[in-house]
């Protein structure tokens, strides 16, 4: 069995292109291969790289039991715990989306409106004028706080310093380092250490919430768990834990990619200001697609698999690659341009818009993540007149363990603000 053909050894040269420039990187390597090719990244399996959306839909369409996402996440391991959902397969996997589902439904996401809307109004009112603002740092504040209430109802300063602490340690670390440290010689001492507290500070509050006599009128996600699921308390905590981390930084880096192109794109900027529903979605989408938090999603091969005329053995990993479907010019004309108009035209196709990858792995947290950007772009919209870069260049991108975030964090400058009475209008409803 051959593998399709990818740059040759050494591997450490594959490693750094992949690590330092995903995007242009996986780009050059489509102009020298075609759509499907092989890359060797240090400490993982070998990478299948897929870039069309035919071997896409092949994948997402696939039998879950060969196309392992779980055992390919397994890096996320020794941070969010065996029983993460995210890192579970076959029937296990299926019980646990199931039971996580209903309170990310999306008629569910109506109850999180006004909680969102306050919550961004307040951190977008204390954005100084005239200097230059890391927004990846401001919307991180923002997302962790609209999770933890989501999750909970209400917020634990205690949990929110222990996951500062635990977020801070998975961002500084590279993907690499996490590879070695959460592949097969796991050093699972390493993320104790940030792990134990957390998890203390969760069953406090398991245990309280169980305990609450209203519990079944509590709208928040863990009183929706623990009335309709019967999970143990150690599962609990590793699918709390999985919500806080997955459903914060990446909408985070989310955000801040869109205020660093709005602020190159004042087209975009003064129409996102006229308040059209249709084109705050429009801005979400045309963000997550030209700079997708995450560059591609893994299934590793549990047994020979035939794709795109290659039949790959057993162990090696399958990747769409978000990055490659987006800049797809036959897809997206002009596909590095930032042009959020392009789904007013044309909807986002269910295999050839995937930032959220797809089929039975698709991110839970999608529909609430797209809801919160749209309030927060919102909230920014109606306060922030003008908006400049805060960096003389477009920003780069940089690995955050493995989201890819703006390199000066989304550098901008707000350049001047809407009198206070604009803000607080009447809220547009949300979809
Ligand atoms: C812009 C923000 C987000 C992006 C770009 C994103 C992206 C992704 C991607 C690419 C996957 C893997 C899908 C696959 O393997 O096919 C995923 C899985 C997941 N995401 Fe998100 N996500 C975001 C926000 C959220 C939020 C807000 C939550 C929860 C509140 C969340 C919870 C999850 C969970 C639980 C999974 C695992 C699903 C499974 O394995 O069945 N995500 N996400």
């Amino acid at each position: 069995m051959t593998l399709p053909p990818g740059p040759p050894r050494p591997h450490l040269a594959q490693t750094v292109g992949w690590l330092t420039r995903p995007g242009p990187y996986s780009r050059r390597l489509r102009e020298r291969y075609g759509d499907v090719f092989t890359i060797h990244v240090e400490q993982r399996a070998p990478w299948v790289m897929l870039g069309h959306p035919d071997h896409v839909k092949q994948v997402f369409t696939g039998d879950p039991n060969v196309l392992h996402a779980g055992e390919g996440n397994n890096i996320l391991k020794p941070l969010l715990g065996a029983r993460s959902v995210l890192l579970l397969d076959g029937s296990e996997h299926m019980q646990h989306r199931k039971a996580l589902l209903p309170p990310f439904h999306g008629e569910r996401m109506q109850a999180y409106g006004d909680m969102i809307r306050a919550i961004a109004n307040e951190e977008v009112a204390g954005w100084p004028v005239g200097t230059p603002l890391a927004t990846r740092l401001r919307t991180q504040e923002l997302t962790l706080e609209i999770i933890m209430r989501a999750v909970f109802g209400s917020r634990d300063q205690r949990l929110r310093d222990a996951l500062h602490g635990l977020l801070e340690f998975v961002g500084r670390t590279s993907v690499l380092v996490l590879s070695v440290l959460g592949g097969k010689r796991a050093n699972t001492a390493v993320f104790d250490r940030v792990r134990v507290p957390i998890d203390a500070l969760l069953g406090e509050l398991i245990t309280a919430r169980r305990a609450d006599p209203d519990l079944s009128e509590h709208a928040d996600i863990l009183s929706m768990l623990l009335a309709g699921t019967d999970m143990d308390d150690a599962t609990l905590k590793d699918e709390l834990l999985t919500l806080l981390v997955a459903g914060h930084e990446t909408t985070a880096t989310a955000l801040a990619w869109a205020l660093e192109r709005l602020a190159r794109h004042p087209g975009a900027w003064a129409r996102l200001r006229e308040g059209d529903d249709d084109y705050v979605d429009a801005v979400c989408k045309e963000t997550l697609r030209l700079r997708p938090v995450l560059p591609g999603v893994i299934r590793l091969l549990k047994a020979p698999y035939e794709i795109a005329g290659y039949t790959l053995p057993a162990g090696v990993a399958v990747v769409p690659s978000i990055h490659l479907i987006h800049t797809r010019a036959d897809i997206y004309p002009d596909p590095l341009a930032f042009r959020p108009e392009r789904f007013l035209e044309k909807p986002p196709g269910t295999y050839t818009w995937i930032p959220f990858g797809g089929g039975v792995r698709r991110c839970l947290g999608a529909s609430f993540a797209l809801f919160e950007m749209r309030w927060v772009l919102r909230a920014i919209a109606d306060a922030v007149v003008e908006l400049q870069p805060g960096t003389t260049s477009a920003e780069d991108t940089k690995h955050r363990s493995i989201t890819l975030a703006p390199k000066a964090d989304g550098r901008v400058i707000v350049a001047r603000r809407a009198a206070p009475a604009r803000r607080g209008q009447p809220v547009p409803s949300g979809r």
